[in-house]
């Protein structure tokens, strides 16, 4: 089982056998209300009748066709589809099937525009500590989660880290972005290029709020500071969008919502709300066009037998519709101030030394048990299932990213339950 403690889950399962709406069912019947969104994915909530139905009727209609020199229409729809709600600049994506191709797909993408324009020594590539792009072997090589690296060898050659935006010292309880130490962090960017000589750093790659790491929201200021750094130095800027993407942090994505722009950006999850597995890398027009400069043939010698399964943009044109007609992209917004004071209810709850909050996403900062880190955090997983909320843990932290058709007693109730299970957490 992926991420799991196997001999530990085989002694107390937890599965759940049915879902809709705002709601898992286990096979006993026991209703679980979604705090996380499945996995960050499902953002128009489960079993969406649009999507079911459309995915029922593209596998009966044409369940594949290759796209290695072939195309189908339902992808290039698709595709017009997303660059529409795109911000001005993205025309242009390309289909993985997974946030973890996302990744390395972008960074391939990046490698080689630089050298389709002559500028074949920028070959390093940055990420950041607590950063997480997924597990194939780019996008572990530039996350950030040790974890997650440490017994993998090491990975690709000219990857560097830059120190991540967490500081409970400066920015304990930040309602949204914190205020302290922006520049301070990115310039950490700038040491890193000084060192290395950065006309050979290719690109560097940051979600704009790290999720996986436990919601670190980054400080005003700090992805400006990125973008600034990166353009003077002709580095492309790599957005992971794959949670922040469709509408997590009320604006269809988190660049929009933050006011900074990369040059190319990673989606998945919600992309198709889960419901068929697939990716997409969104990128800036002067990036494509770059590659259409070069001699005839194929551009990028890159793609996956399922780039643009037709199945998975049946699930996704429906969930374009799904949120389009129920304003889902935006919707956030207009909850988030109730998100917000539900959250930092919990200043002062037993076990709490943190609470953070943008958009959507809430972490909740548990003090490790002494000798016994992450063990709090997931029992208090554990009782929160049992009394019917599930939720996410990374290390000692909690998150919660609901579907974004959730209303405000939902919202009440994941906390209330997470509030009752410390009281009861040793
Ligand atoms: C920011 C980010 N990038 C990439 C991934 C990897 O996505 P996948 O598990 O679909 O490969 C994740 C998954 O949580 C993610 O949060």
């Amino acid at each position: 089982m992926p991420f799991t403690a196997n001999r530990q889950f085989r002694s107390a399962p937890r599965l759940l056998a049915r879902a809709e709406g705002m709601y898992y069912w286990t096979p006993e019947g026991r209703q679980v209300l979604d705090g996380t969104a499945g996995l960050w994915c499902v953002n128009a909530g489960h079993c969406r009748p649009r999507i079911v139905e459309a995915v029922r009727r593209q596998v009966g209609e044409m369940d594949f066709a290759p796209t290695f020199q072939m195309g189908h229409p339902i992808a290039f729809e698709f595709a017009e589809r997303l660059a529409a709600v795109a911000p001005p600049g993205f025309k242009h994506v390309f289909f993985t099937n997974s946030g973890s191709e996302s990744a390395d797909t972008a960074l391939k993408i990046a490698l080689a525009y630089h050298r389709a324009r002559g500028e074949g020594q920028r070959y390093r590539l940055i990420g950041r500590e607590r950063g997480y792009h997924g597990v194939n072997f780019g996008g572990m090589a530039v996350g950030g989660i040790p974890a997650n690296r440490k017994v993998f060898g090491p990975g690709i050659a000219g990857v560097y880290h830059i120190r991540h935006t967490h500081d409970l010292s400066k920015n304990s309880f930040s309602k949204g972005q914190p205020l302290h130490g922006g520049t301070e962090f990115a310039d950490d960017l700038e040491r890193l290029c000084t060192f290395h000589d950065p006309s050979t750093v290719a690109a560097v790659i940051v979600e704009p709020v790290a999720g996986s790491a436990g919601v670190l929201v980054p400080p005003r200021g700090y992805l400006e500071r990125l973008r600034e750094i990166c353009t003077r130095h002709g580095i492309l800027l790599i957005f992971d969008e794959v949670i922040t993407g469709f509408g997590r942090l009320g604006k269809p994505f988190g660049a929009e919502r933050l006011g900074v722009m990369p040059d190319l950006f990673t989606t998945a999850k919600a992309l198709t709300n889960g419901t068929v597995p697939m990716g997409a890398v969104f990128v800036k027009d002067a990036i494509h066009e770059a590659f259409m400069q070069g001699p005839a043939g194929i551009e990028l010698f890159h793609g996956y037998t399922y780039s643009g399964h037709p199945v998975a943009c049946a699930a996704g044109i429906a969930m374009l519709d799904t949120c389009e007609e129920e304003g889902l992209l935006e919707r956030a917004a207009g909850l988030e101030g109730h998100w917000e004071a539900a959250a930092h209810a919990l200043k002062g709850a037993r076990h709490v030394i943190d609470v953070r909050n943008f958009g959507l996403m809430a972490a909740i900062e548990l003090e490790p048990r002494s000798g016994a880190p992450a063990a709090r955090a997931y029992e208090t997983f554990v009782k929160a299932f049992e009394s019917g909320v599930l939720i996410r843990v990374t290390a000692d932290t909690i998150a919660l990213s609901p579907p974004l058709i959730v209303e405000k007693p939902q919202i009440d109730r994941m906390f209330g339950v997470i509030r009752e299970a410390l009281a009861s957490t040793g």
